[in-house]
Parts: structure tokens; C-alpha cells; sequence
């Protein structure tokens, strides 16, 4: 039998309306859901929340590692049910990491850099692609789109690449600690 954490167990009530004991005596695919969150979770636990709050670069490249992982598992599953599960923690995932660095840590650099910031309008503008293409992958999710989750996949390799040379190690060199260590205490 699975230790779960309470930390989990409040997540899956509030997120998925979902208590263990539902999930055990419940249907299929509240099993699957409640099996697959808790996969995700683990793995986060162990690469993510468990992290020393002080650099940008390490909090942030985690939590690109942490949504490869899954957007992998995702790309991997076959059974419906697991898929759909997997798709959406990936999303809630992507979209909770691009909204760190659209609200938090993009006003900063710009903040700082004024008109010698263009790397983060390419950044904005290709956040705006990974949302199309999470768009279509879900309108599509039951026949799979692998062109379309193949260009997603692409995408972000550039992406995250381009943040984890250029953008993150940037904050952490010219940011104050405590203006970094506020800024990633917002991170939740
Ligand atoms: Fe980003
Ligand atoms: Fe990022």
C-alpha cells in the first residue's frame, strides 16, 4: 500500500474533488486519475519541492525537467483514460510555470533592461505557440495529434534552452538575494 502524503490528499480534494476512499472503491478511471496524480506528484516531490529556495536557474530548469517528464509519460501512454490524466497535469503544469514567468520574473528582467530585453518578447511570443499547440493537442486528445505534439515537444526543447542560458542565470547574477528570494517565495 502507497504512503500518501496529506499534502497530496488536500491536493486531490481541491483540485479533483477526489478523496482516496472514493478513488479505491471508485471507478476506473478515478483510479487511473488518482494513480497518475500521484505519480506526478511523487516525482515532483522529489526533484522539486524538496529544493532550497535560492537560485532561479535551479528552482526553474527542476520544473522543466519535472513537465518533460510528464509531457514523455504523456507522449508514451496509450490507454485513454491514462492519457487524458497525463495531458492534464502536463497543462496545469506548463501553464502554472509560464505563469511564474509572465507575472514574476519577466516584469524583472524587463524592469531592469528596458529596451535591451527583446529576448523576453520572443519568449512571450513563443509562449503563445506552446498555447496553440496545448490547444489543439487537447481538441484532439482522443485520435492524438503526433505531428502536433511532436512540434510542442520541439518547441520547448528551444524554449527552456533559451530561459536556461539566458534568462534564469541572468536574474540570479544581477538580482539582489533578497528581491530573488521574494520573488521565488511567490512561486506556489
Ligand atoms: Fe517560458
Ligand atoms: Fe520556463
Amino acid at each position: 500500500m502507497e504512503q500518501y502524503d496529506k499534502e497530496f490528499l488536500d491536493y486531490m480534494k481541491t483540485k479533483y474533488k477526489l478523496t482516496l476512499d472514493e478513488a479505491t472503491n471508485g471507478t476506473e478511471q478515478q483510479i487511473i486519475k488518482f494513480a497518475v496524480a500521484w505519480n506526478v506528484w511523487k516525482q515532483a516531490k522529489n526533484t522539486f519541492y524538496k529544493r532550497e529556495r535560492d537560485s532561479v536557474a535551479v528552482f526553474m530548469s527542476t520544473d522543466h525537467s519535472r513537465l518533460d517528464y510528464i509531457l514523455q509519460e504523456f507522449r508514451k501512454s496509450k490507454k485513454a483514460g491514462e492519457t487524458k490524466q497525463l495531458f492534464l497535469e502536463f497543462k496545469n503544469g506548463i501553464e502554472r510555470h509560464m505563469k511564474w514567468e509572465e507575472d514574476i520574473l519577466f516584469p524583472i528582467v524587463k524592469q531592469k533592461l528596458g529596451d535591451d530585453s527583446a529576448m523576453i518578447d520572443e519568449l512571450l511570443l513563443q509562449h503563445n505557440r506552446i498555447r496553440d499547440d496545448l490547444k489543439g493537442i487537447s481538441a484532439g486528445l482522443k485520435t492524438r495529434d503526433a505531428a502536433l505534439e511532436s512540434d510542442l515537444e520541439q518547441l520547448l526543447a528551444g524554449h527552456d534552452k533559451m530561459e536556461e542560458e539566458g534568462i534564469y542565470p541572468w536574474i540570479d547574477d544581477y538580482v539582489e538575494d533578497k528581491a530573488k528570494r521574494e520573488a521565488l517565495s511567490r512561486m506556489v
